[in-house]
């Protein structure tokens, strides 16, 4: 078993594992991984819209809103779903059921009674908005995150514990539904009625014809969910600060820095924070008593799901399209494209090949993931708010890559534009990114080429073992970004992680 190196949580009480690209980049596997080392593992934003792997002795398991220390349940770890999280009692009632068909225990989950609840009519506002033909489309997980933190601002949201108030949920829900109604009214009941049907809807359970929501079948159904969950439904907050430098906690982020509501590729982003400091809030703690920070790096490509810009992208448009289009699947592409790899000479082909050699499919919506050379713009941009200790990972995607991009700055190429004092002119220089979407469009990388590897790394344990074209590249990539990298991750396994000798 590949051990955690002690100098690594040298004075650590609080440690945050958090992405610092458009998620997917391994979180799952490092909170597995830290959990040996943690006493609580808490998720502190996102809900089910997250899809965390965790791989042990070739057996997969996904988690969408159980924190990723879950298997560490037995040895008596404590594991958080936090106030910042968006809650779907049914993904994680699913999510228990699985637990227990797989001989696994959950003893010591807790869920926060104030996290947001998810409830159908947000998944169905969720899946109305990206049903629109007006270019509005964000390429949501259609899991209604968004409307479930809209109503928590909106001040009409509600909370894990109205479940086991049926009084107060139905006075909450009644005012909630009441301004959705007022929306639904104008749009079309066919497709509200096309959408309620839909299995994640309860397969039309919750529709009402009138109405488009049934009050009643819903107070149902949450009274139920509470009363399955009760037991588990506790004041994290309080549970989190009397933990602080008594106890390790394990803090999870979920998406990416790139994907954060305050921080990210606005409007093409989730709706939580997903920095540290959104983490810390959402797990009841503040950003002040993380003492350390590992954002991961997917090296060196890197991917995104749903619509919004992404400039290195392989292939370009037409792999956004194409990975975009619902009518796209695993199994077309194999079919059509048998021989992609990551050597294929036209980009939109060597795409697919990097997304099949790397398992590139969403892990919660089974979409194709859009591949790209790693961005070091981007990355030096997402740092800001993770910290400059990484860990990168994926590296034995491109063991058989024969020419490996990567980004090291941008040239603007768009009409002036001014950003505060700074103004943009075509040819200005970016080393780093501004995420906004009007300069993010007019980006055009500017790439240093090095050559490959060739040479199977999954198995490689120590830095040394490894090639000296991916030591040269992960060096550079360490001195142009300022990463401090503590960790490598050559495959899926638990065991496939190499620690960096230094560091
Ligand atoms: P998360 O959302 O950040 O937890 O990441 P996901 O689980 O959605 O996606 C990461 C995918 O990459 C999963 O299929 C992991 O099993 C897999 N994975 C993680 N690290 C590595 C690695 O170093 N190499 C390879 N080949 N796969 C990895
Ligand atoms: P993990 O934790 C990758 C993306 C969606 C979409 C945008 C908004 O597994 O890394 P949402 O449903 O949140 O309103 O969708 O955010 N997205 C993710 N992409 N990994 C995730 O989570 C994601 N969660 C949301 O694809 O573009
Ligand atoms: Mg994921």
């Amino acid at each position: 078993m590949t051990l955690i190196p002690a100098r690594l949580l040298n004075g650590v009480s609080t440690l945050a594992i958090v992405c610092t690209q458009w998620g997917d980049t391994g979180k799952g596997k490092f909170v597995d991984f830290f959990a040996e080392w943690a006493d609580i593992i808490a998720r502190g934003t996102g809900g089910a819209n997250a899809g965390h792997t965790i791989v042990i002795g070739g057996k997969t398991y996904v988690f969408h809103l159980v924190p990723s220390g879950i298997l560490h349940d037995s040895a008596g770890k404590i594991n958080v779903i936090g106030n910042g999280v968006a809650f779907d009692p049914r993904i994680l009632i699913e999510e228990l059921a699985i637990l227990t068909q797989e001989g696994m225990s959950f003893n010591n989950l807790s869920i926060a009674h104030n996290a947001r609840l998810v409830m159908p009519q947000h998944i169905l506002m969720d899946r109305l908005r990206e049903s629109s033909r007006d270019g509005s489309r964000i390429g949501t997980t259609g899991r209604g995150i968004g409307p479930a933190y809209v109503d928590h601002y909106a001040r009409v949201g509600l909370t894990v514990n109205d479940m086991l108030n049926v009084d107060s949920l139905r006075r909450k829900l009644e005012r909630n539904l009441a301004e959705k109604r007022k929306l639904l009214a104008h749009l079309d009941p066919l497709l509200i009625q096309q959408i309620m049907g839909h299995p994640h809807l309860g397969s039309g359970a919750f529709y009402h014809p009138s109405k488009f929501l049934d009050d009643d079948a819903l107070i149902e159904q949450y009274r139920v969910y509470g009363q399955t969950l009760r037991l588990l439904i506790k004041d994290t907050d309080q549970m989190l600060r009397d933990a602080i430098g008594k106890k390790r906690v394990l803090l999870e982020g979920a998406q990416g820095i790139l994907l954060s509501i305050d921080y990210g590729t606005y409007p093409f982003v989730t709706a939580s924070d997903c920095s540290v400091q959104g983490l810390a809030r959402g797990a009841g703690i503040r950003e002040r008593h993380v003492d350390r920070t590992f954002g991961i790096v997917k090296a060196f490509y890197m991917t995104r799901v749903g619509e919004g810009p992404f400039p290195t992208e392989i292939g370009g448009d037409e792999s956004a399209r194409w990975c975009n289009d619902p009518l796209t699947t695993k199994d077309i592409e194999a079919k059509l494209f048998p021989n992609a790899s990551v050597n294929s000479d036209d980009p939109f082909v060597q795409g697919i090949g990097i997304r099949r050699a790397g398992y590139e499919y969403g892990a919660t919506t089974r979409r194709p993931r859009r591949t790209g050379w790693l961005d070091l713009p981007l990355l030096r941009y997402s740092l800001r708010y993770s910290g400059h200790d990484a860990i990168l990972t994926k590296l034995d995607v491109l063991d058989q890559c024969e020419m490996i991009r990567i980004c090291t700055s941008y040239r603007y190429d768009g009409p002036r534009y001014h950003i505060g004092e700074q103004q943009l002119d075509p040819g200005t220089t970016l080393r780093v990114a501004i995420p906004h979407t009007e300069v993010m469009r007019y980006c055009i990388p500017r790439y240093q080429i090095f050559s490959g590897w060739c040479r199977n790394t999954s198995d490689i344990k120590t830095f040394g073992e490894l090639p000296t074209q991916l030591r040269e590249l992960i060096l550079f990539v360490a001195r142009e970004a300022e990463l401090n990298i503590v960790l490598l991750s050559v495959g899926p396994d638990r065991e496939q992680i190499i620690a960096m000798e230094t560091n």
